[in-house]
């Protein structure tokens, strides 16, 4: 864990809900060393996405939320987007930030692509089902981001709950939140791509 910096991405359109807390048991594991940095998009709103990739060149921004969010992102070896499941799939929010990745990817001088390849993607998120499987869409839709980035992948730590604190009732996500970050996380490949 030398060197490495966790931004904990939380996507929730409130605070200390299920999400959040799952991800600070896991986070609780991580070793002193291992750096943490923590912002809730809810607070720290991205405006809406402009797709300006194919008319004029993005340009970086350097002050307001998506200059915070851009630096802490390219300050990251480990990047977890801690996002309730909305619908079957990422939270707005969450959306909308990663939405930026594509901007990002298209402002001259960032070399955003290359910086990321290589690093962490993970996820953490709830929902208040009961059968985790309607949550593959989330699952898919982070997986297939980190491969597109050439991202190593973590996979996605589920917990189950519906009101604030309910998942830590769940036992069982509370266990697996214990060795989450301790996993091999792979490079992530397109279902399609073989070894
Ligand atoms: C807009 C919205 C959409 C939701 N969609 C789903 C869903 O598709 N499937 C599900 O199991 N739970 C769904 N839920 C329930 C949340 O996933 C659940 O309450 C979760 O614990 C919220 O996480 P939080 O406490 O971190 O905000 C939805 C909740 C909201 C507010």
């Amino acid at each position: 864990m030398t060197n490495r910096r966790f931004l904990f991405v939380l996507g929730s359109s409130r605070s200390e809900g299920n999400t959040e807390l799952l991800a600070r048991e896991a986070a609780e594991q991580l070793p002193a060393d291992a750096e943490q940095e923590w912002i809730s998009l809810a607070e720290h709103p991205l405006p809406d996405f402009e797709d300006l990739r194919h008319d004029s060149d993005h340009v970086r921004p350097t002050e307001g939320n998506a200059a915070l969010l851009l630096d802490a992102t390219l300050a990251a070896t480990d990047i977890v987007i801690a996002s309730p499941l909305y619908w079957y799939t990422l939270s707005a929010h969450t959306k909308r930030y990663l939405d930026h990745w594509s901007g990002w990817l298209r402002t001259p001088g960032l070399d955003f692509k290359p910086s990321l390849a290589g690093r962490t993607l993970w996820g953490v998120a709830t929902l208040a089902h009961e059968e985790a499987v309607v949550a593959d869409p989330l699952i898919d839709a982070l997986h297939h981001s980190a491969a597109y980035m050439g991202m190593r992948f973590g996979g996605v730590l589920l917990g189950n709950g519906s009101k604030p604190g309910d998942v830590l009732r769940d036992t069982e996500a509370l266990a697996r939140a214990k060795t989450f970050f301790a996993r091999e996380a792979p490079f992530a490949r397109f279902p399609y791509e073989t070894e």
